[in-house]
């Protein structure tokens, strides 16, 4: 039985690649989940799969080298994917230590333990074993006016914390194959949406916002870019580079489905007005009046495009679920989770919320 180790699995991504890989392989792979649970980490995620035989949880922090190695000592692991990061731009500008250390030093600690247990007298390593980067969009910086798109072989640019420490973690993913031969794969994927994101992100930030008719906040002139990708689809991308990607190749994830932030904001509140039925109380507070403009995000990067040609071409990948079918299946799953949303919202979100919007 081929055993996972995924980091981060208890965020928003991960946990949805946790459900994907069980949804897809069920009892025939095994899952290790190794995440510290910071504030975006909630193993309320993953309820569902929890008593499962074939599924660990490990709290442990990427950046603890002993407690990392002691799991791969413990473990035989054929696949690590590697998404256990700080993810949240506006908070990388507000307190960037905290991302060098866990995006860059904590992916260095994966790197070094995969290499140490995977690795043979000879220098080359176990069969079929691989370690997989997920990494962004946001490393190739901003596309301008006149510029196409982003794609595998576009110079890194990075312009906030976030997507600097991101980039370094990549470029260190990517030094271990250029300089041992070590099994990786990255890829850089655009804007996710979906069940289990954290409302710090601009599309639950907003529905959870309209539904309550507070403020909806858009940064400087709500026509900045980016390229919208149902979480699904991601993780389907991330499965099938690890089953068909080439050793030490980089893979552009992205669906073109550009949309301007205000694009976004409308489509989500037609979407609730259709969505909510007459007697639903909500429904009165969902305006577009509560659009609310504020001062811009620092360095904010105008347009994400990804060009997705080469995972198309070589591995066959495609989105399966369109953006307007992929907003009401958020839309509902938030719906239907009305607890889920209150509980990440209380306490120390409810903190940073307000400090961060009334600095705006
Ligand atoms: P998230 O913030 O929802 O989840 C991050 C997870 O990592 C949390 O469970 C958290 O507890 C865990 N974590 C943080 N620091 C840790 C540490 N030191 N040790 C162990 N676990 C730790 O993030 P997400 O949006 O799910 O993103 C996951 C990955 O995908 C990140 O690497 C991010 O850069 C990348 N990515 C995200 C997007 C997006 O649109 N959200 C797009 C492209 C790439
Ligand atoms: O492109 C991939 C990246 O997408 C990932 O690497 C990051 O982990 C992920 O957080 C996301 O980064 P963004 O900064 O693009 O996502 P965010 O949801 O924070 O913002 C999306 C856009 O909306 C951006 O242009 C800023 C704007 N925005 C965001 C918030 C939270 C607003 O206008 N108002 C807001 O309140």
């Amino acid at each position: 039985m081929r055993t996972y180790l995924v980091t981060g699995g208890a965020g928003f991504i991960g946990s949805n690649y946790i459900h994907y890989m069980f949804r897809k392989y069920g009892g025939s792979i095994r899952i290790i989940n190794v995440d510290a649970l910071t504030y975006a980490g909630n193993l309320e995620n993953l309820k569902d799969v929890e008593k499962q035989d074939n599924y660990t949880f490990i709290r442990a922090d990427i950046r603890d080298r002993e407690a990392i190695e002691q799991i791969f000592a413990d473990n035989d692991i054929d696949r690590v994917v590697h998404f256990a990061a700080e993810s949240h731009v506006d908070r990388s500008i507000r307190n960037p230590e905290i991302f060098v250390e866990t995006n860059v030093l904590g992916t260095l600690v994966m790197l070094n333990a995969a290499k140490k247990a995977w690795e043979l007298p000879d220098g080359t390593y176990k069969e079929d074993k691989r370690f997989l980067y997920v990494s962004t969009d946001e490393v190739y910086g901003s596309l301008e006016e006149g510029d196409t798109y982003f794609y595998e072989t576009t110079p890194f640019a990075p312009h906030s914390p976030y997507s600097a420490s991101k980039a370094s973690g990549d470029m260190l993913t990517k030094a271990y194959w250029d300089t041992y031969r070590f099994p990786i794969n990255i890829t850089s994927c655009s804007n996710n949406y979906g069940p289990y994101q954290f409302p710090e992100k601009l599309i639950p930030l907003i529905i959870n916002n309209a539904l309550q008719g507070k403020k909806l906040p858009v940064y400087g002139d709500g026509k900045n870019v980016r390229d919208w990708l149902y979480v699904d689809d991601h993780a389907k991308a991330i499965d099938m580079v690890q089953e068909k990607g080439r050793l030490g190749e980089r893979y552009n994830i992205g669906g073109h489905n550009e949309k301007q932030n205000i694009e976004i904001i409308n489509i989500i509140l037609e979407t609730l007005q259709e969505m909510l039925s007459e007697d639903d109380p909500r429904k009165a507070l969902v305006s577009k009046e509560l659009i609310t403009y504020v001062e811009d995000r620092k360095g904010h990067d105008r347009r994400y495009a990804i060009a997705p040609d080469k995972i198309k071409e070589e591995i066959g990948w495609y989105p399966e679920t369109m953006f307007k079918e992929g907003i009401r299946l958020t839309i509902q799953w938030f719906f239907e989770h009305e607890d889920w949303m209150k509980n990440v919202t209380s306490g120390g979100y409810q903190k940073y919320y307000e400090e961060m919007y009334q600095t705006k």
